[in-house]
């Protein structure tokens, strides 16, 4: 049995590979009444993730990560083979944030004998966008995030806004699932000249990733166009500018309502919008978002 006191240990991070262990460490844990923040995460982590273990830092006595490339989330098994494996540096990076414990379980470790995702409704979230895009991948999402939930029981959980409408469809299952969680949407964290950090900015060659901020620069305009224009010439404008582009290959722009994530056609009055887009660079897809307001 590990010590209660461990964490404490400034340099030191616990780490889980088994529920079991975790979940009789934790239950000391909340015995004492300290709250516990939990963020997950498929590792390859960069300044985007860290932020989000800040936040839960901030906010509660206990930080809980974890480190799981989920299988039955991705429908692109070429892009779990690729998804990249930087473990030692992960570690690393977390003690840097002196995050209390890191979970990191392996696949037959959430999954017993079958990897399969199990259906859920998330009331048409999850046909919108990257749900039309990527079979199954929210039930991938649902699935696991569920299971986490299971084990760690926290208090709050934070999701980053980089993936809108998995923080939604996260929220959306706590909601209909009643599940005693917060969940917590944190800003999207960028690089310097505005590409939304992901873990796959690792595999652009140098080219692309000069001309991935593209994204961000045209949802930034975009965003402008949106105050004195319509949604029709503000999508037309977007894909337009993307035609002129021979580097990156347009997948979606869309403008949805924040709540049903819905595409929108007319601004109406008392909706909130934002902008959505999914582009690839050679084979590699990203995706990032923006704020429109109403
Ligand atoms: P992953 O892509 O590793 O992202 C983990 C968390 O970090 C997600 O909540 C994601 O939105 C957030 N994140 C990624 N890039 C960010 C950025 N630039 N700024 C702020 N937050 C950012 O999302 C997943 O993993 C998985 O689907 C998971 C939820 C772990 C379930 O497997």
């Amino acid at each position: 049995m590990l010590s209660l006191h461990s964490f404490y240990n400034e340099n030191g991070m616990l780490i889980f590979k088994t529920k079991e262990k975790l979940i009789n460490h934790l239950t000391l844990l909340k015995a004492k009444n300290l709250s516990v923040g939990f963020v997950p995460t498929m590792g390859a982590l960069h300044l985007g993730h860290l932020s989000l273990v800040k936040t839960s830092k901030e906010n509660n006595d206990i930080t809980v990560a974890s480190i799981f490339v989920n299988p039955t989330q991705f429908d692109n098994k070429k892009d779990l083979i690729n998804y990249p494996l930087t473990i030692d540096e992960d570690i690393k990076l977390l003690q840097s944030e002196l995050c209390d414990i890191l979970f990191l379980p392996s696949v037959s470790e959430m999954y017993d004998q079958k990897v399969s995702a199990q259906n859920f409704d998330f009331d048409g979230l999850e046909f919108e966008m990257e749900g039309k895009h990527r079979e199954g991948h929210f039930d991938g999402v649902g699935t696991i995030v569920k299971s986490f939930f299971d084990i760690v029981r926290p208090d709050h959980s934070y999701f980053g806004e980089k993936d809108f409408q998995q923080l939604q469809i996260v929220k959306k299952m706590a909601e209909k699932h009643d599940l005693p969680v917060h969940v917590h949407g944190c800003p999207i964290y960028r690089e310097e000249d505005g590409l939304a950090m992901s873990s796959r900015n690792a595999r652009l060659t140098t080219k692309q990733r000069q001309e991935a901020s593209f994204i961000y620069a045209t949802l930034q305009k975009a965003s402008a166009l949106f105050k004195k224009d319509t949604i029709e010439n503000v999508v037309e404008w977007v894909e337009t500018e993307f035609e002129k582009n021979p580097l990156l290959i347009l997948e979606y722009f869309t403008i949805a309502d924040v709540v049903t994530l819905q595409t929108a056609t007319k601004k109406e009055i008392e909706k909130t919008y934002r902008g959505f887009i999914a582009a690839f660079a050679g084979e590699i897809r990203l995706i990032d978002n923006i704020e429109l307001g109403q």
